[in-house]
């Protein structure tokens, strides 16, 4: 039967030079590195020049993924970016990016699922390109967390970085029963009355400020485990696949203790299980196309690896991909 299938052809990513160690907020709040490590196994992150914008750091992710992908913007569709950190209220950072890469037609849109929001954008590039709208379609997921920091809340400020991941998907056309290549199952998940868990204390219509990050970390740590599980589950269920048959698992960067509490429920080895969190922090949106990069860079997944791709933020908001590379 034919089948459009969504099949990764480039990726790219971009980290602010600016690289801050755990030692550093030892400076200013009552912290260690030894604690900082033990608790999330973070040792450093990229923080942006205070010249550099979201749509800066996007735009240098989606020119590597564009050259590795060896096509030029105007060839792309679409392109959705997911942010929580965008430059202006509007238009959307996906615009801004637009326009700098000189992609000439087709449509640009921001996503909004805070660290979930790289998963949320990609499957709808899947839907958009399953249903013929799309044929090439620029995903990135990008954040200046550091922007909505409150550096004197140690329990927060220490966790994220920023940065930018870009993917892109082409349709392909699949006559075959066995699918080789592309995204094979999608699933999203959220349920808003877990608000108070994990936001942001301002916004547009409240403060008219853009606000900083507050969290109850036990409790999110609770939730992150069992949901990344479940909607792992489910991706894997819908594609008629089973935990044996993960190749990658590439999963949100927040805390290596998260993801490997969740590899450990799974019964999934941590040699399957790609890690950035330790040099970059979480950087939200922007942590699992990063991830994918740096694995590209180092010639870690062979074509037709099995990728399972998850995450967790704020809604709470939270979801899974599988994909064969
Ligand atoms: N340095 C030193 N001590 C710190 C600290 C820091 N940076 N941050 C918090 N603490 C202290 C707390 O004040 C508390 O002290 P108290 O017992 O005197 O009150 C103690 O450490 C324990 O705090 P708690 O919040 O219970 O710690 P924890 O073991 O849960 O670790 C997190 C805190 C934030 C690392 C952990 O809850 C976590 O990772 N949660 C998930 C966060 C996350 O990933 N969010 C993003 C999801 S997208």
């Amino acid at each position: 039967m034919r089948k459009i299938v969504a099949v990764p052809i480039g990726c790219g990513h971009y980290l602010p030079k600016r690289q801050v160690n755990n030692s550093e907020f030892e400076r200013t709040i009552d912290t260690t590195n030894e604690w900082i490590i033990s608790r999330t196994g973070i040792e450093s992150r990229h923080f942006a020049d205070p010249s550099e914008n979201t749509s800066d750091l996007a735009l240098k992710a989606a020119r590597m993924a564009l050259s590795d992908a060896k096509i030029a913007a105007s060839e792309l569709d679409a392109l959705i970016l997911a942010t929580a950190t965008p430059d202006q209220t509007f238009p959307s950072t996906a615009t801004r990016v637009q326009h700098s890469l000189g992609m000439n037609k087709g449509f640009a849109f921001d996503i909004q699922a805070v660290c979930a929001g790289f998963i949320f954008a990609l499957s709808n590039a899947n839907a958009l390109i399953k249903s013929g709208q799309v044929k090439k379609v620029m995903v990135i997921g990008a954040e200046i967390f550091s922007r909505i920091l409150d550096w004197s809340d140690r329990s927060t400020c220490i966790l994220f970085g920023d940065g930018a991941g870009a993917l892109i998907l082409e349709a392909a056309e699949n006559n075959t029963k066995e699918i080789r290549r592309g995204i094979l199952s999608t699933d999203l998940n959220s349920d808003g009355k877990y608000n108070d868990l994990l936001f942001v204390n301002g916004g547009v219509a409240t403060t008219q400020t853009s606000g900083f990050v507050e969290m109850q970390g036990r409790e999110v740590f609770k939730h992150a485990v069992s949901k990344l599980v479940s909607t792992a589950e489910n991706s894997l269920k819908a594609a008629n696949l089973s935990t044996k048959d993960v190749n990658w698992v590439v999963p949100h960067q927040a805390n290596s203790r998260i993801i490997s509490r969740t590899a450990n429920i799974m019964g999934i080895d941590m040699n399957k299980v790609v890690m950035t969190v330790s040099n970059h922090g979480n950087t939200s949106a922007a942590s699992i196309p990063i991830a994918l990069s740096c694995s590209k860079q180092q010639n870690r997944f062979k074509s037709g690896d099995l990728l399972l791709m998850k995450a967790i933020g704020g809604g709470l908001a939270w979801g899974s991909v599988a994909m064969r590379w």
